[in-house]
Formats: C-alpha cells, sequence, structure tokens
C-alpha cells in the first residue's frame, strides 16, 4: 500500500504564477484590471477567436452566455445527461427549461441524433459538453444548429486543448456559438477558480461584459485606475462574475505550461490504456477520431460489473483504503431528485447515460504524476479487480 494518500487530481503551481499573484497584491489593484485583460489576451491568441472574455467560474460563464443571448422563459435547452450540475444550474438561472439528449455509449458523449429528436418550437440553443476532453461530433451539432437555427454554447470545462478536426475547441468563428472554459483547480490549468468564455459576436462580447460586473457601463478598471471616470449608467441588471487579477496572474502563467501539462497526460493515458489492455473488470474509456485531439482532463474507465462481484462505489472504497483517491463523474443529472421532481425525470429515460453513470469512475491524472504514482495505480486497479472476479 502507498505510504502517502495520491489524490485523483492536483493543481500544478510554478514559481511565476507565485510571483505573477505577489506582484499584483503588492501592486494595489486586486479586483479585474491589466492581469484580467492580459489573460483575455492569451485566450485570444490561443483560440483564435476575436473575444475572450474572463469571469469567475465556468458556471457564470455558461450563465452569463445564455443571458447575453436573450435565452430566458419559455426557452429550451438541449443538453447532456452526463455532465456537471452546472451545466444544468446556468440553463435554470437564465430562466430557461433544460432538455436531456442521451449519450453516446461509446464516446460519453451528447449523441446528435437524440438532439434533433428533442427539438421544439421552443430550442433555442444546444449546450454540448466535451466529455473528459474528448471532443463532441461538432460537425453534426453545427449542422442540426443551423438547420433550427440554434446558438451553440460549448461547455469546454473539461477540452482546454482539445481539436475537434484540426480547430481547436475554443475557436469560434460565428456569431451563433460560444465556448466557456473551467479553471477550476482540478481542470487542465486552474486559476483557483474561474472561467473563460471564447466568442467572434462583438455586441454579444459586449453583453458579456457588461452582465459580468453588475450590468455597469464601466468596471472598476474604467472608474478608479488613473484617468478612469467615476461615474457609470446601468445598461442590464447584471452580476458579480467578474475574474479578479490575482487569479489571472495565476492563469497567465498556467497558459505558458498548458502545452506540456496536457503533453503529460497524454502520457500517463497511454501508460493506462497499454497496461489496462486485458484487464478483466475494467472496460476502457473511448478514445478519439482520427484528426481530433483530447485534453484527456479525466481518465474515465467503466467498472464492468457484469464481470465483478463488486460495485463502482465498492471499488472506488477499496481504492482509497489502498491511499488512491478516485473521483466519480457524473450521476445522470436526471436522477438528481430537483431536476427529476422539477421536470418529471425518471429512471429509464436516459439508458445510456444510466449505464454508463453505473459504472464509471475517474482514476487519477495530473501532471505532476510520477511514474512511480502512475505505476502504484496501474498494480493496485489490477489487484483488487483480480481479487473481486465473479
Ligand atoms: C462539465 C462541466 N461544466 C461546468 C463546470 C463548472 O465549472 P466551474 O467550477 O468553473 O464553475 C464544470 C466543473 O467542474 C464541469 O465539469
Amino acid at each position: 500500500m502507498r505510504k502517502t494518500f495520491l489524490p485523483f487530481a492536483k493543481p500544478a503551481i510554478a514559481d511565476d504564477a507565485i510571483k505573477g499573484v505577489e506582484e499584483c497584491l503588492r501592486s494595489g489593484w486586486l479586483t479585474t484590471g491589466p492581469k484580467a485583460m492580459e489573460f483575455e489576451q492569451v485566450f485570444r491568441e490561443f483560440t483564435g477567436s476575436d473575444y475572450a472574455i474572463a469571469v469567475n467560474s465556468a458556471t457564470s460563464g455558461l450563465h452569463t452566455a445564455l443571458l447575453s443571448l436573450g435565452i430566458s422563459s419559455p426557452d429550451e435547452v438541449i443538453t447532456t445527461p452526463m455532465t456537471f450540475v452546472a451545466t444544468i444550474n446556468a440553463i435554470i438561472m437564465a430562466g430557461a427549461k433544460p432538455v436531456l439528449a442521451d449519450i453516446d455509449r461509446k464516446t460519453f458523449n451528447i449523441n446528435h441524433e437524440d438532439i434533433e429528436r428533442k427539438i421544439t418550437s421552443h430550442t433555442k440553443a444546444i449546450i454540448p459538453v466535451h466529455f473528459a476532453g474528448r471532443p463532441c461530433h461538432m460537425g453534426a451539432i453545427e449542422a442540426i444548429a443551423e438547420k433550427h437555427n440554434l446558438y451553440i454554447i460549448e461547455d469546454a470545462a473539461h477540452a482546454l486543448g482539445a481539436e475537434y478536426q484540426g480547430r481547436k475547441i475554443g475557436y469560434v468563428d460565428n456569431h451563433r456559438k460560444i465556448a466557456v472554459f473551467s479553471f477550476h483547480p482540478t481542470k487542465n490549468i486552474t486559476t483557483g477558480e474561474g472561467g473563460m468564455a471564447c466568442l467572434h459576436d462583438e455586441e454579444t462580447a459586449e453583453r458579456m461584459s457588461i452582465i459580468r460586473q453588475h450590468g455597469m457601463s464601466k468596471g472598476a478598471w474604467n472608474r478608479y485606475a488613473a484617468k478612469g471616470k467615476t461615474h457609470y449608467d446601468v445598461l442590464i441588471p447584471g452580476l458579480k462574475y467578474n475574474m479578479m487579477d490575482i487569479q489571472a496572474a495565476i492563469g497567465i502563467s498556467q497558459m505558458k505550461y498548458l502545452p506540456a501539462f496536457n503533453r503529460r497526460r497524454k502520457e500517463i493515458v497511454a501508460e493506462y490504456l497499454r497496461a489496462f489492455q486485458e484487464t478483466e473488470g475494467l472496460i476502457l474509456p473511448p478514445e478519439v477520431f482520427t484528426g481530433d485531439i483530447h485534453a484527456w482532463h479525466i481518465f474515465t474507465p467503466l467498472i464492468d460489473t457484469n464481470r465483478l462481484s463488486i460495485t463502482r462505489d465498492e471499488f472506488m472504497k477499496l481504492m482509497e483504503k489502498e491511499n488512491i483517491g478516485t473521483a466519480f463523474h457524473y450521476q445522470a443529472v436526471h436522477l438528481f431528485s430537483y431536476y427529476a421532481k422539477m421536470y418529471g425525470w425518471c429512471k429509464g429515460d436516459y439508458p445510456n447515460a444510466e449505464y454508463v453513470s453505473a459504472r464509471i469512475l475517474s482514476l487519477p491524472l495530473f501532471p505532476t504524476m510520477t511514474d512511480e504514482d502512475v505505476n502504484d495505480v496501474i498494480t493496485t486497479t489490477k489487484k483488487i479487480l483480480s481479487q473481486r472476479k465473479r
């Protein structure tokens, strides 16, 4: 058994991030200002999108995106049941109704044929989630959106560094699309908490920028910095969703390391895939289609309950006893009590999401994992599975 606990995820913070935060603290400017603007510029350059709006989480980014597109009651927004509840909550908090399309069991991503079946006269947008960092079939989703005149808000929380058919996730080249990233500490880069929306349309970007700061015509930087004008107007009722410079300072550093972080993630995944190729009781997670790049935010095999005498939750407990952390992404959202009650969603409604959700788990995956850590995960997983064969 390992002597120390191996978490399932851990951020890698470089010295220049700490220096950036210190500079920021010493400068006296802590909230949204020059560093947030610099971080947005880094994202414009990285994704190739014309606009990047820094916010304090992906949840607020998704919410602001919906609000800025004027989506509210009685509009419907189609998304996947295999997501974090933030995706659903953002839709509900915008006043719209979440509608689910089942996933494809082979990719764990939303099934575009089911999207089309769920479209009604109220449907305004689709939120595809690039689950685990594996790009959705954007070609098919974009064709549906175009045919039915819908917006696409990509929940790219997992997908920083991913590519769909040679196109970076986050590159947005039309006014009907917005992509939102998360910088929560388990993600491919972190700012502590934070998010970024990338888009093409100037007016929508302007609205997002205003909504993230109370709906005011000017943010703090334009009011309190030298030559700022203290008076402002309120253009729309907004929220408090801006990213602080302290967070952006971490993000600017993190983006320099993203290629190396993602390379190491890929290396670890390759080792897992090689080692678990013949492992009975474990179904390997889907890899990408030719031409796509997986960001490997999480490594999510399925526990093959048909071949084992234990459930996924029991497996997770046994791993914990061995000092190895795992995580559960996600309970299919339609099974949570509030949503089930509110929208009449029942067990059996989304069979593929239920199948995956009952078996899925995330093994440790983060860039500073050593080869020894990786080896510990492999040998422990194999040991537990071989002891619990049916
Ligand atoms: C798929 C997905 N969407 C949205 C979010 C929300 O991100 P944040 O924590 O930055 O609000 C997460 C975070 O875990 C996520 O995994």
